[in-house]
């Protein structure tokens, strides 16, 4: 797995692009696996898009693991990104190096990090770990109130700037890749220019090194507010509505068993 992620991570220098798409559980990671994907990202969208919950904050280390380790065992081929939760990292104090190798003794091939204050000095003490990094700016869903709410950042200069300085930070400090959420196609292209590392855009554009989707908002498989600029590859949750629908039906009229 080591080999592909670096394979993939190259893929920015042959002038190819990164797939990434989120998974949560088993079957999802079989099928995405079978397809081709580049990249798993067990995302913390977890807590929104499965568990019900409000906010990505709202889930910890424990059901990150456990779901982390169930993507991994249907993921053949292809390297899985654990995402860093909450309060596995921000909280002062927090066991952040220890945190990340659990998620690596699962089997992931690097965790992903939310720029918030301390972000650099977390990155830098991960890395020293021997832990790879993808970096994550713009949206940051763990500390969006402090971004002024769920909405595209970096729109204005100076916020703009601070993007950027942060990508070049991030880089600097050892970063294998970074996920540039909701920012104008131009800075994502500016930021993509300006780094060695690939880039994987979500609602960036499309100047990016590689896209990530959450995948159960492009299978239409979702029941919260899905962001403009996905793409709905497929319809699912109507199609499982439709099945308990024919289900309930022809078991109510005796025609099933
Ligand atoms: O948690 C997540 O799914 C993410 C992606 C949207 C990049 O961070």
């Amino acid at each position: 797995m080591i080999e592909k992620w670096q394979q993939i991570l190259k893929k920015k220098s042959q002038g190819l692009k990164i797939s990434m798409l989120t998974a949560y559980d088993y079957p999802t990671a079989v099928l995405l696996d079978q397809a081709g994907i580049d990249l798993l990202l067990v995302g913390d969208s977890l807590a929104n898009v499965v568990l019900g919950l409000d906010s990505t904050t709202q889930v910890g280390m424990a059901e990150m693991l456990h779901h982390t380790k169930a993507v991994i065992r249907g993921s053949k081929e292809t390297p899985v990104v654990g995402d860093m939760p909450f309060d596995a990292y921000q909280p002062a104090g927090s066991p952040a190096v220890m945190n990340a190798k659990q998620l690596m003794g699962a089997g992931c091939v690097a965790v992903k990090v939310e720029w918030f204050e301390r972000c650099l000095e977390v990155t830098e003490a991960l890395v020293r770990a021997g832990v790879p990094v993808i970096g994550h700016v713009g949206l940051t869903p763990q500390t969006a109130e402090l971004l002024g709410g769920f909405k595209m950042q970096g729109k204005d200069e100076k916020s703009a700037a601070r993007i950027m300085t942060q990508s070049l930070l991030l880089e600097q400090t050892g970063c294998s890749a970074l996920v540039l959420e909701c920012v104008p196609d131009e800075l994502a292209q500016a930021v993509t220019q300006a780094l060695k590392i690939p880039t994987i855009g979500i609602g960036a554009g499309p100047f990016c090194d590689g896209q990530v989707l959450v995948t159960n908002d492009m299978l239409g498989l979702n029941s919260r507010k899905v962001p403009k600029f996905v793409k709905k590859y497929a319809d699912i949750g109507a199609e499982i509505q439709k099945a308990a629908i024919s289900y309930k039906r022809e078991v109510e009229q005796g025609n099933f068993p």
